[in-house]
């Protein structure tokens, strides 16, 4: 991606920097180009049948409330083609810690959008995908803040991976030639994303996408389409993303309906991992809920959250804090024990991390830290087929 150069002065930067007032420069829009304009894009394609779905595309918006998706026509149009989610929740503010949560399943107490670098002992979605050889793509016309996997060195590193990070017009291209991976997250410019514009605009790029997508037989088959948001505009209101499904993996019954179960966007990778039977990466995504048209195929069954005081606005202390709240060490990951996705914890991770204490209860659907006091005191409860209430609170 960026040059090594580049990348390696940034990190660099990062580390003399060390304890609490990180301030590291993006890259110049000259660098940004140039990188455009060299990198070659790779395209693997792969068909791992899933249970619920063969292809999940990710679509996030920005900045925008419940209450004003929700009455834009156009996207309240597409949701009535699919399945609305009424209980979807954002994890902080600002935009950044959400997209970076969205590969990594932590925020890692990121509070803010400076340049940050997530270190290569850490493991992503990607790490999921490569044990069973799903192809997966990002997204390229962005601004970094809002690509979420090259944030990670894991990525970066690699001589291929950057390879998988594309723009638009490649994936046109991917789809003239049938070669579209089977997992896509998609970053519309700021222009089309409502970050620089508002939610008419977005909403009418997002009709503009998507609904042809929607006719294309090869695009929709089997394929499920998310509809997000990186986070509410409101910041001290409760964190609830007006959110979207729809695709031709949706079953005709479902069509207009909505789906009360309590969901954050660690639910996206617990997901993905439930349906192709992939491993967990031993953090959020592990007890986050699954998507219920996923946990009706494996019996998985979700937690009911009172989200009463639930506000998922800001994050707790970590390395990645810059405007506050610094805590040095990195979050160790758990190493056994079973998440939602039931098909363990990867071994890439195991590896990595065996034999070291876990730094948060990671089975919990809602994020929280007992040490800092974020997000503690929420109540939680599901009830096992076997009739066995089960009733928990964080912290
Ligand atoms: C998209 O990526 C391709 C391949 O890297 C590049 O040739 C093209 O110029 C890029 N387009 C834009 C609009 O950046
Ligand atoms: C993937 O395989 C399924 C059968 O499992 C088939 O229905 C589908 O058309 C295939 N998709 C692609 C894109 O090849
Ligand atoms: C992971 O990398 C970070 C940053 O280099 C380091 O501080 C941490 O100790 C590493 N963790 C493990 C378990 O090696
Ligand atoms: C975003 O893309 C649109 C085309 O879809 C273009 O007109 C606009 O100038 C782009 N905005 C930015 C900030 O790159
Ligand atoms: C939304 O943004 C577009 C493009 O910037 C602008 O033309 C339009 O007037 C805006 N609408 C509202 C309601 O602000
Ligand atoms: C989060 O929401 C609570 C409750 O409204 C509010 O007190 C707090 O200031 C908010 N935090 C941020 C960072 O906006
Ligand atoms: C998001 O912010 C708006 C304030 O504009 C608020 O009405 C809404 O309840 C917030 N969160 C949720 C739960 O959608
Ligand atoms: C994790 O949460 C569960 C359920 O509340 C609790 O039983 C367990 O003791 C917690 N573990 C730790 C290490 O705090």
């Amino acid at each position: 991606m960026f040059t090594k150069q580049s990348l390696l002065a940034f990190v660099g930067a990062l580390a003399l920097a060390a304890a609490t007032t990180i301030t590291v420069e993006n890259p110049t829009q000259a660098e940004i180009d140039a990188d455009r304009a060299t990198t070659l894009p790779y395209s693997p394609v792969s068909n791992v049948t899933g249970l619920a779905f063969n292809r999940f595309v990710d679509i996030w918006l920005e900045n925008t409330d419940f209450e004003a998706a929700a009455s834009d026509e156009s996207l309240a149009k597409l949701a009535k083609e699919g399945i609305l989610l009424t209980n979807y929740w954002a994890l902080s503010h600002p935009s950044q810690p959400n997209y970076c949560a969205s590969a990594g399943a932590d925020t890692f107490g990121m509070d803010s959008d400076d340049f940050l670098q997530v270190p290569s002992n850490v493991s992503t979605i990607a790490d999921l995908f490569d044990t069973k050889h799903i192809a997966w793509d990002g997204a390229k016309d962005y601004v970094r803040k809002h690509n979420p996997l090259i944030q990670f060195n894991s990525i970066t590193d690699d001589a291929v991976r950057p390879r998988q990070i594309k723009n638009f017009t490649t994936f046109y291209e991917d789809l003239k030639h049938h070669s579209l991976p089977q997992h896509m997250f998609i970053t519309p410019n700021m222009t089309n994303d409502a970050h620089d514009t508002n939610i008419t605009f977005a909403g009418d790029w997002t009709d503009r996408f998507l609904s042809p997508l929607l006719k294309d037989e090869y695009f929709t088959k089997d394929s499920l389409v998310l509809l997000t948001f990186d986070e509410n505009d409101t910041k001290p209101y409760p964190n609830r993303l007006f959110t979207f499904l729809v695709g031709g993996a949706i079953p005709k019954h479902l069509k207009g309906t909505t789906d009360d179960t309590f969901y954050t966007h660690h639910s996206i990778i617990a997901s993905l991992s439930a349906n192709w039977g992939l491993p967990s990466l031993g953090r959020w995504d592990c007890g986050a809920n699954l998507l219920k048209i996923v946990a009706e195929k494996t019996g998985y069954v979700n937690w009911e959250v009172d989200t009463s005081n639930v506000y998922l606005n800001a994050t707790y202390p970590g390395p990645l804090s810059t405007r506050g709240n610094y805590s040095p060490s990195w979050p160790i990951p758990a190493t056994n024990g079973r998440c939602s996705a039931g098909h363990g914890i990867a071994k890439i991770v195991e590896d990595t991390y065996k034999g070291l204490q876990p730094t948060y209860n990671y089975t919990s659907p809602v994020p929280y830290d007992a040490a800092s006091g974020n997000n503690v005191g929420i109540k939680y409860h599901r009830t096992l087929k076997n009739g066995k209430t089960e009733s928990r609170i964080t912290g």
